[in-house]
């Protein structure tokens, strides 16, 4: 929740409003870290870290879960069983039916649901409309592919106590699951990567009536959400019953109607030190320990989309959006977990040797990396990917879930924004401003205050008359729109969208199933359920064009505030009772909520006039596993403060290796006034993150580039040129993660699995595949950076192309004053750029092309390639796009280029745009590290569509440390041929 200290005159309104109605709630006007729950004042989560302090301090502990004998069969790829759990002494049991699904792919899935909710004979209390099964539609909204079950899977071993599954690419991944105790052990040509339930930590807390307790017995219990230190270690004489039927934070009531569910599950990684993934967390990208301990968190790491106020850094507390993705690396090998869980989840993180108890150490032994995964409802769902790479990991976890958007070219961009723009005549202001001192911009954004009181869907008529005037001059320079459009709705008379949200009864629900009502910037609010197939129906309605007035073609969407953010809601979000279409509880959908609303949006602008089909654009908050499918996210209200902005870095990689890579950080800081050293700087990295957009709160002074004064205005404009000199090589990185999910910036351990020395490193990374590795400087007065290399091959300076003295796995320090941003070049690359400086992407598109090549050590091969489509329309799914593939080879002395995905002139039927490129071609080629036999050269060999002929090369010698270069010029090919130019 935010809230300014002075306030524009509608917040003035707004608290007046919420300081009347104190006597029923008091709004949370400073959201600090207490606000939220820590695992201890959660039930479940107290619960369940409990039961693994009893089960880790047992040596004779074994886990009550056993498979039924007798009931597994395996068909097809799958292995189904019951799993009985004991649940007291006289050894009775509950049924949990498993299945096992071995996947084509090679990624094996585990589910376990309850016999009892399944069939629905549970009673629920309070006479709660609820469903009573456990969530079984989280696959509906996160899956999109790669569940064809391997028929060739087959089972290797069997007998009474275990079977052996041999499944995956040429049968060498092995799933053996033991019955008594259940474990599964998965193991990769012949060695165990991944043990579930080896630590007996599984725990499926199953439906009980609720037996009253006599006064005498309900005082014995423990206060709420309180364990009992004693409880811990000694074996419990009964279970922590207080919070199985209702819990209370910070004054907010769950009436829990169906008692206590979690489900939880350890999962080791064995010989496995570093873990990655499971965002949105501000800390490093390695994450830590969670159990205490030197440099260790206490708390586990926290997945329940909330409104977090001025977030604290180096944290496990949950943020705005959850990827339950966690890869594990060590040294030549990768796995990973995707846990299909969208109901509140804890993630416990150990580190130590031998596999069944972190804390016994055995000296032989790797370190192992054990987890605890806990979540508050649902079916216990786990995903199991066995690698090897980490690149086979973003792969299957794409395959899965979907790759990010491809999106508009302009998304590239930079998008300036704040809250806010006061009106159209300040918007066509900025926008001159920007041309006026040459920075490059696409978008620029509208927060909240353009809206008529807050009611979506409206703008402003006294300070936005002129809506579709201001569109159409930034139209005039392809520039675009984007307003914000929240998912709660003004609940006030004459409001049609209100009104329509009331008549179709399209709004979530209060656990009565009536209308849920909370706060939010509007005052009092309904918020639309976009789980419902009906109100997404309705929700598309109202972005047409003669329905949202004065949007037009070039505008396009933020979606915030969709944790969902409600003002005077436990967390400061909806109550977990609420109820959404089907009757599912919030509790168990909470992290799916923004994920369904930005798809909402993103397929409302699908269809906003009949013919008119373009990529939409929408930035999300919240976000689960799928939300790259439908657009961009960003990492929420940050501080101006360097400690931001170095947190940033490993925020965004983190985005980039769970799948969700087009990310950013609010540029220059959202609370508070950067100092402008620290605004450059944060230029400088912004111009690396995949999502790049300058955002201010609404009391921070205005501070749109142009106005930094110099020598920071220039710098800063030199920052946005690199950017969208660079965006041909962006959008073909775009492209990559499109296609099979790789990240578009790429940490060390991504990109050099075998150096340990990286696995640790989050403050640089490499471009796409470009070479490209950045260390942007995040920290006060510092001219200069310590940059690791990761291997042996030569790097240049990026600007001056000086070969940098680097040695594999050492760090190199280069000199980095305010005016430059650490960028070295790796040898061994061939990257696109478009030099012409220019007032926005759109204006870029028919520009001609400059190759860089960095000449590899000792004259290896240099590769890159380049994809190029419409920028904005779906043709590129018809193969209307332009994939090169660049090759430099020093000793065959030619550069060709050939078609990337081997396709010929006659695969491809040229439509509109393929034609008009024809006009744009390779105006430069620049080689760095040109070989010295070049000197005195002055002509290369140009081959191209049956004709040959010749061009200028100017060579520089090597020089006091730089490397020699070539510029050959008015090479006279195109883009899209192929060509050959030789050196010899
Ligand atoms: C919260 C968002 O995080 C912030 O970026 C935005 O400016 C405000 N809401 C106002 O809409």
């Amino acid at each position: 929740m935010l809230v300014s200290g002075s306030l524009s005159t509608s917040w003035t309104a707004y608290l007046g409003l919420l300081s009347a109605l104190s006597a029923t709630f008091v709004p949370s006007v400073a959201v600090k870290e207490h606000d939220f729950k820590k695992c201890h004042q959660s039930g479940f989560c107290a619960r369940n870290r409990a039961f693994a302090d009893h089960a880790l301090a047992t040596t004779s502990w074994q886990s009550p879960y056993n498979i039924a004998p007798e009931s597994g069969s395996f068909k097809d790829g799958q292995y189904q069983a019951t799993i009985l759990k004991t649940i007291n002494d006289k050894g009775e049991t509950v049924r949990l039916p498993i299945t096992i699904s071995f996947l084509e792919s090679g990624t094996a899935r585990v589910t376990v649901d309850e016999e009892k909710r399944q069939k629905g004979e549970i009673e629920l209390r309070h006479n709660s409309k609820a469903r009573k099964e456990r969530y079984n539609e989280a696959e509906q909204w996160v899956i999109v592919g790669g569940l064809t079950l391997d028929k060739a899977a087959k089972v290797d071993y069997e007998d009474k106590t275990q079977v052996t599954v041999k499944f995956g690419p040429s049968s060498e991944f092995e799933a053996t699951i033991s019955f008594s105790p259940f474990s599964i052990d998965f193991k990769r040509d012949g060695h165990t990567h991944v043990k579930l339930n080896d630590q007996g930590l599984l725990n499926i807390e199953h439906w009980r009536p609720k037996i009253e307790k006599t006064e005498s017995a309900a005082s014995e219990e423990t206060k709420e959400g309180e364990t009992k230190e004693q409880d811990k270690k000694e074996k419990p004489k009964k279970e922590d019953e207080s919070t199985w039927w209702d819990e209370t934070f910070g004054g907010n009531t769950d009436s829990k109607p169906r008692g206590p569910e979690s489900v939880a599950l350890d999962i080791s990684f064995v010989g496995y030190e570093h873990v990655y993934g499971i965002p949105s967390h501000a800390g490093p990208l390695s994450l830590k320990q969670t159990r205490g301990g030197d440099g260790n968190y206490q708390e586990p790491y926290r997945m329940y989309n909330a409104d977090v106020f001025e977030y604290i850094l180096d944290s496990p507390m949950t943020l705005y959006g959850s990827i339950p993705f966690m890869q594990a690396h060590s040294k030549d090998s990768s796995v990973g977990v995707f846990w299909l869980n969208a109901a509140e989840t804890w993630v416990d993180i150990t580190k130590g040797k031998g596999s069944k108890n972190p804390l016994a150490l055995g000296t032989k032994a790797k370190t192992s990396t054990h987890t605890h995964w806990i979540s508050e409802s649902g079916l216990l769902d786990v995903f199991v990917l066995l690698g090897p790479t980490p690149k086979d990991l973003t792969a299957r976890y794409g395959e899965l879930t979907g790759t990010t958007a491809m999106p508009q070219e302009f998304a590239l961009g930079y998008h300036q924004c704040r809250w806010n723009y006061v009106s159209d005549e300040d918007v066509r202001d900025v926008d001159r401003k920007m041309d006026k001192f040459k920075m490059p911009y696409d978008v620029i954004w509208l927060d909240i205050e353009y809206t008529d009181e807050k009611k979506y869907f409206t703008f402003d008529k006294h300070t936005f008359p002129d809506p579709i005037g201001m569109g159409k001059q930034l139209d005039s320079h392809g520039r675009k729109l984007v307003t914000i459009i929240d998912p709660h709705i003004k609940n006030v008379d004459n409001y049609p969208v209100v009104a329509e949200l009331k008549s179709k009864d399209l709004g979530v629900k209060n656990k009565e199933g009536n209308l849920f009502e909370g706060w939010c910037w509007p005052g009092s609010s309904h918020w639309i359920d976009a789980f419902s197939p009906a109100a997404r129906e309705w929700w598309a309605s109202l972005f047409k064009y003669d329905s949202f007035k004065g949007t037009m073609e070039n505008t396009w969407i933020w979606n915030d505030m969709n944790e969902p953010s409600v003002f005077n809601g436990p967390e400061t979000t909806m109550p977990k009772d609420n109820l959404h279409f089907g009757n599912w509880e919030h509790r168990d959908v909470h992290n799916l909520n923004g994920m369904t609303f930005q798809n909402a949006t993103y397929h409302a602008l699908t269809s906003r006039k009949p013919g008119e089909l373009r990529r939409p654009f929408v930035l999300t908050r919240a976000f689960f596993a799928g939300s790259q499918r439908v657009g961009a996210m960003w990492t929420g209200d940050n501080q101006a403060a360097w400690d931001h902005l170095e947190a940033s870095i490993p925020m965004v990689l983190s985005q980039g290796i769970s799948g969700f890579p087009f990310a950013g950080a609010d540029v220059g800081g959202f609370f508070g006034n950067p100092e402008k050293e620290l605004l450059t700087r944060w230029y400088q990295t912004g111009a690396f993150y995949p999502f790049f957009r300058g955002h201010a709160h609404i009391d921070a002074r205005r501070r749109e580039p142009y106005l930094a004064g110099e020598p920071y205005t220039t710098i800063i404009g030199a920052a946005l040129r690199l950017r969208y000199s660079l965006l041909p090589s962006w959008y073909t990185a775009f492209r990559q993660a499109h296609v099979d999910g790789t990240p578009i910036i790429k940490p060390m351990f991504y990109t050099h699995p075998s150096e340990e020395g990286g696995f640790a490193i989050d403050d640089q990374f490499f471009v796409g595949n470009t070479g490209l590795l950045a260390k942007p400087i995040t920290q006060k007065d510092r001219v200069e950076v310590d940059i690791w290399i990761p291997d042996s091959e030569v790097y240049y300076d990026y600007f001056t192309y000086e070969v940098v003295p680097t040695s594999k796995g050492k760090s190199v320090t280069l000199d980095a004053p305010l005016e430059k941003i650490p960028l070295l070049m790796r040898g061994g690359h061939i990257l696109a750029r478009r030099d012409i400086p220019r007032r926005s992407s759109a204006l870029m598109k028919w520009d001609d092309y400059t190759l860089v090549v960095t000449v590899g050590r000792d004259g290896k091969l240099a590769e890159g390639d380049l994809y190029v489509d419409d920028g904005e329309s779906f043709d590129y799914q018809a193969g209307q796009y332009i994939h090169r593939r660049f090759v430099f080879d020093a000793a065959g002395k030619s550069i060709v280029s050939v078609d990337a995905e081997g396709r010929s002139a006659k695969d491809v039927q040229e439509g509109e745009w393929m034609k008009k490129m024809r006009q744009v071609g390779v105006d430069k080629i620049v080689i760095v590290g040109a070989p010295a036999a070049w000197a005195g050269k002055r002509e290369v060999t140009v081959e191209s569509e049956g004709k040959t002929w010749s061009a200028k090369m100017e060579f520089t010698p090597a020089m006091k440390g730089r490397g020699a270069f070539a510029v050959v010029k008015k090479l006279g090919v195109r883009i899209g041929a192929d060509w050959k130019i030789s050196f010899a």
